[in-house]
């Protein structure tokens, strides 16, 4: 509980670990297997305002358009949906979202009574294979968005094309391609196949919208995590979590974040619908998630009394953050 509290105020370092997730990640710096190799400098000090118009400068949302190679030989212009994210909600609402809210899939959001306060925002993330259904209460049943990465679609145990939860909703997919961005390396060996399952989908539902994120875009966000850290952080791509709040605050006017850095609530259980318990979920091994953690706790304009009740962070969106 310590480690959560130092997280309520910013500060951590992988020695707050315990030592399995400390040798975890420390493999995982080892074999660096997207070949990171981080170029930029290092301003960990930088004020919130300096570190959000950092993100909203560096980390524009891109999303895979079809007009690079591979992908415009292979027809993609036509493939992927002809109103690029940024715009997509503009054209219905006359802008984009004033209130949105970002689900993190947390054992900690179970016993919360979140959901009449999740669904009242404008628009609701989440995440992957997380579901609503029988947990209304503590998470609410809207869904916007979803992110998912990439083993949705290639793994068959996620049922991908039949589940309810990833109709008449927004998709939106990730990858990680390797980090010098290639993406002809990345269409031949992605980390799990996304490719062949995207065009299928778009091919049978065309009307629904569906799209890849650049990967310049993700290793763009990683970026502003390492240069805004003292320690070498974790050289794999953020977390989903961490990939939809930036989403989402070039999506929306304001956007809460639920349960991603852990309220008092904070347990082992890695995900609210499964009994499976880890803490590399909450804390990181793969994904560097205390980094991220931290990164989004310094730009939080919420107070401190909504993590420890809510798990709450609040965030600006980057059309309201001048620059
Ligand atoms: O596990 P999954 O990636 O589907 O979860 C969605 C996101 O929720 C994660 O990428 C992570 O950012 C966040 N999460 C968390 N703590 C957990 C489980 C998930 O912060 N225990």
């Amino acid at each position: 509980i310590s480690l959560i509290k130092r997280l309520w105020k910013g500060r951590v370092s992988a020695g707050m670990l315990s030592l399995r997730l400390q040798r975890a990640m420390k493999e995982y710096v080892n074999s660096n297997k997207h070949h990171v190799s981080y170029k930029g400098n290092r301003k960990p000090t930088q004020s919130a305002k300096e570190l959000l118009c950092e993100l909203k400068n560096q980390a524009r949302l891109r999303t895979v358009d079809g007009l690079e190679q591979p992908f415009s030989s292979l027809g993609w212009a036509r493939l992927v949906p002809s109103l690029p994210l940024e715009q997509l909600y503009k054209k219905e609402n006359k802008r984009s979202f004033k209130t949105c809210a970002v689900v993190t899939s947390a054992g900690a959001i179970l016993r919360s009574r979140l959901g009449k306060e999740i669904d009242a925002h404008d628009a609701v993330l989440r995440f992957n294979a997380a579901p609503t259904e029988d947990y209304e209460r503590d998470v609410g049943n809207k869904t916007t968005i979803r992110i998912i990465n990439s083993q949705i679609l290639a793994n068959p145990r996620h049922r991908f094309n039949t589940s309810s939860i990833y109709k008449n909703i927004t998709l939106v997919a990730w990858d990680p391609a390797p980090y010098a961005v290639n993406l002809h390396k990345w269409y031949t060996s992605p980390d799990y196949n996304l490719f062949g399952p995207y065009m299928e989908h778009r091919k049978l539902h065309p009307d629904q919208p569906f799209y890849i994120l650049h990967p310049s875009y993700v290793w763009q966000l990683w970026d502003v995590i390492q240069g805004n850290t003292e320690e070498d952080i974790q050289p794999n791509p953020p977390s989903s979590g961490f990939i939809g709040i930036l989403l989402m605050m070039a999506l929306c006017e304001q956007v809460h974040v639920y349960e991603y850095i852990p309220s008092m609530r904070q347990t082992d259980l890695c995900h609210y619908h499964e009994t499976y318990y880890d803490a590399a979920c909450t804390l990181g091994a793969y994904h560097p998630l205390l980094y991220e953690k931290s990164l989004i706790q310094r730009i939080n304009m919420g107070p401190v009394s909504d993590l420890e009740r809510k798990g709450r962070v609040t965030l600006p969106g980057f059309s309201t953050v001048n620059c």
